[in-house]
Order: C-alpha cells, then sequence, then structure tokens
C-alpha cells in the first residue's frame, strides 16, 4: 500500500518541488483527502463545510454520485477523443449549452470547449477581435480574468499580475464598487461616472472603437463585488454606442451561483455577445468554454483553433450531468434559498459587530467586508486571515478575496441546507469574536 504522507511531509514536498508561487491558505495548512457534497474531510477525519467550495468550483457537490457515475461511465468506454473525429457527446452537450443559455441571450447557440477559464477569456478576446476588426479592449479594475497573458492584462488588481509586457490595448474602468466610491456620490451619481469614465476612455484612450469590454456580473476574486442594478445597463449602452461586443465572464457565476438564474448577467437586464464558463460548469474537472452567436461565431471560419482536451468526452459527459442535475435538484433556487439565510445572518451580525463594514453578493455567491473602522473603513486583513483560521478549527472553511484581502468569501456548493448556512453563521461569529 502506498505510504500516506503527513502534513509536513506534503508541505516539505511543496516547498521542494513546486514552484513557489504555489500558495496555501492558513497557519498550518489543511489537508484535504475526501470530498462528499457540501462536505471536505481532512487526513485525520475531521469534516468541514466546504464554504469556498475549493475555490468556486465545486458547483453541485464533491464527488456528487450522479455526476461521477456518469463521468466513470464514459471513462471506461472511451476516455479521450479529439473533435478531430465525430463523438456524440460534444454536439449533445453543446445543444444543452444553447438551451440553458437562451435566457441570457437567445441568440447565444454556438461553443466551443476548453481546458479552464483562462483559455476561454483568451478566445472570448480573439473572437471579439476576430468579429470587430479592432484590437482594443476595456475591463473593470478588480476584475480577475486568468493568468495566461491576455488574461492576466484584462485582469484589473496588481495582486495577480506580473511585471510583463502586456497585451497592446487594454484599459480599464472603475468598477461598481458602491461601498467604496466616493463619499459625496449617490449609487445613481456613482454609476453616471462609471458610464462616463467608460466613454471617455473609449474616446480618449482607444481607437474610437473596441473590441469588447469584458466582466464579471459579480467580480469574484475582487471582493465579491456586486454592482447597483442599473450598472451594466448604462456600461452596456456604451459598449454598444461604439461597436463593441460584450463578454461576460461567468468563471464564478455561472451555473445557478448567483441564485434563481442560470447565469450572473440574467440580474443585471443585457444581452452578452459572448460568456466566458469554467470552474462550476465541470464541478472539478478540467472543463472551460465560450458560448456566443452564430454570427460571431463565423467570424472564426477559415481559421484553425483547436485544443487537445477541449470536449474531451469524459468531460463532456461530467458537464451534461452536472447540468443535468442543476434542473433536476433546483440548486440555483436553493442558491437564493440558502443564500438568503447567510444574508440575514451575517446582516444580524452586522448590527453587533462594527468590523463588518459590508454584506453583499447574491445566492451562494458572498462576501462579508471586514474593515478597522467603519467610518474610515480601512481594510482588516489581519483580522480576515484569523477569522478564516479560526472557523477552519470550527470546521468551515472560508474563502477570502479583495485587493487588501479583507474580504471573507462564502461560496458552499449549491447542494448547500439550511442548516450548514446556520453552522456557517454561528461559526463566523464565533472565529470573530476569537479573532477580535
Ligand atoms: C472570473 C474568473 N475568470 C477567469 C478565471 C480563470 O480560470 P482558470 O483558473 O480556470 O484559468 C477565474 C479563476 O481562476 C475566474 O475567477
Amino acid at each position: 500500500m502506498e505510504k500516506k504522507l503527513t502534513s509536513v511531509e506534503i508541505g516539505n514536498k511543496r516547498k521542494e518541488y513546486l514552484l513557489p508561487s504555489t500558495m496555501t491558505y492558513y497557519r498550518n495548512p489543511v489537508t484535504i483527502v475526501k470530498g462528499e457534497m457540501q462536505y471536505v474531510y481532512d487526513d485525520k477525519g475531521k469534516k468541514y463545510i466546504d464554504a469556498f467550495s475549493a475555490v468556486v468550483t465545486i458547483s453541485v457537490g464533491h464527488c456528487h454520485p450522479e455526476v461521477l457515475d456518469r463521468a466513470i461511465a464514459q471513462m471506461k468506454e472511451l476516455q479521450h477523443m479529439t473533435t478531430l473525429y465525430y463523438h456524440p457527446k460534444i454536439v449533445q452537450y453543446a445543444e444543452k449549452m444553447a438551451k440553458v443559455a437562451n435566457n441570457a441571450n437567445p441568440d447565444l447557440k454556438v461553443s466551443f470547449f476548453t481546458n479552464s477559464g483562462s483559455e476561454a477569456t483568451e478566445l472570448a478576446a480573439l473572437l471579439a477581435k476576430n468579429y470587430t476588426g479592432t484590437h482594443e479592449f476595456v475591463a473593470l479594475r478588480h476584475s480577475f480574468h486568468g493568468r495566461t497573458l491576455m488574461a492576466m492584462t484584462l485582469t484589473g488588481q496588481s495582486l495577480w499580475r506580473h511585471s510583463l509586457p502586456y497585451v497592446f490595448g487594454v484599459h480599464h474602468i472603475p468598477a461598481g464598487y458602491t461601498y467604496r466610491k466616493p463619499e459625496q456620490m449617490t449609487d445613481d451619481q456613482f454609476v453616471d461616472y462609471c458610464a462616463r469614465e467608460l466613454e471617455e476612455v473609449i474616446k480618449y484612450q482607444t481607437c474610437g472603437k473596441i473590441a469588447a469590454l469584458i466582466a464579471e456580473p459579480i467580480q469574484g476574486f475582487g471582493g465579491v463585488i456586486c454592482p447597483p442594478p442599473n450598472y451594466f445597463k448604462r456600461i452596456y449602452d456604451v459598449v454598444k454606442k461604439y461597436g463593441g461586443l460584450f463578454i461576460s465572464d461567468e468563471v464564478q457565476t455561472g451555473f445557478g451561483r448567483t441564485g434563481d438564474k442560470f447565469f450572473g448577467i440574467e440580474h443585471w437586464g443585457v444581452k452578452p455577445d459572448i460568456i466566458t464558463m469554467a470552474k462550476g460548469i465541470g464541478n472539478g474537472i478540467p472543463l472551460g468554454g465560450i458560448i456566443t452567436t452564430s454570427e460571431i461565431a463565423k467570424s472564426m471560419t477559415g481559421k484553425v483553433h483547436f485544443n487537445t482536451y477541449g470536449g474531451n468526452p469524459v468531460s463532456m459527459a461530467q458537464g451534461e450531468a452536472v447540468l443535468d442535475v442543476i434542473e433536476k435538484y433546483k440548486y440555483a433556487e436553493n442558491a437564493r434559498v440558502v443564500g438568503q439565510e447567510i444574508v440575514n445572518g451575517m446582516k444580524k451580525l452586522m448590527e453587533k459587530y462594527s468590523v463588518i463594514g459590508e454584506v453583499r453578493g447574491k445566492g451562494l455567491m458572498l462576501g462579508v467586508e471586514l474593515v478597522k473602522n467603519p467610518e474610515t473603513k480601512e481594510p482588516a486583513p489581519q483580522l480576515t486571515l484569523d477569522i478564516m483560521e479560526e472557523a477552519k478549527n470550527e470546521g468551515v472553511l472560508l474563502g477570502k478575496g479583495a485587493m487588501a484581502g479583507n474580504v471573507i468569501r462564502i461560496k458552499p456548493p449549491l447542494c448547500t441546507t439550511i442548516e450548514d448556512a446556520k453552522t456557517i453563521v454561528s461559526v463566523f461569529e464565533i472565529a470573530l469574536k476569537r479573532a477580535m
């Protein structure tokens, strides 16, 4: 039998054999060896609620039995075949994807599958360039779109950028971060300002036309920044005025996570031209992709675009099973109900503890911004780390985000129950009290 490595041995081997940029959470990192729906277990058998879904990737639950069965059945039959040959799974899945994307935009019909969100970002940008014949882009500050060169250039946080010759022609505008908007502005005035900024950037910093604007409907790594309801409508109108496409990065917000809606952008009443997907789409299998309109897709005619594992039969089988169980168990509705329970609990805590600056988000995509003082709003990153540590000791794994590292991210799998929600809130309070 294979010898089990201790956490210390794993840590030492990580230092020796993995790039030093590979980071971990916690003063004493946890070794997770087993997953079961919304729960994970460490190497000592301790059970945790995975309230961060392994970085927002487990959508329908760790090792969801119905999803596993279908992936394993496919694995036993044919593990890999590329799109150079016909296989039924990829077309079945693409057809289903067009159906679920219908509410976001009935014209979204044509997919391409990748292994990751970064590749999906690259492809979306390529499509936008090919279709519009122009190469300039606008993205939002606080955004995250991946780690390849174009994706890193589009990302609006220095934390996630290295010193590189970035791709030319990418500009950033303010995100709809109302908690940190200039104090004298109302939300509506702030949205006006953001839309004006976009127009000014296009008019003064580009050739006057853009290929696309890319945005996450609710920013994930940026700290669960949830814009005011009219933010995207205003931004979208400016993008269209200057001939650009609107790309919705649904890597975190897709697949029911934001509650009720399949894609996050559906909350904001604008019709994306391209959607990028990853993480929750595969529930733990390397699967990403884009969906776009037939007209935009035509811009790839006569050009070869190939991805060795993109559309692989096992990832297609798993992806299809994920779509089916989201529908079967009404997980998007569950995300709304359970998410609301967490929000209600956190808002009660906010009345008791002034370090909770804001509770925000939708469905099971929630953030709690922690500040040293509610007046100055000075971020509290150490408190954030201490809460995470204490919550882990109490059996709840939380995530964090924002440039300052002061936003707790609560994004458990969509199968999380009301009981779990209550545990998350009570553990949060225990952790907060100890951390203070
Ligand atoms: C919003 C968003 N876009 C893109 C990516 C990149 O995805 P991946 O890590 O699969 O390349 C991520 C996650 O890392 C993300 O959160």
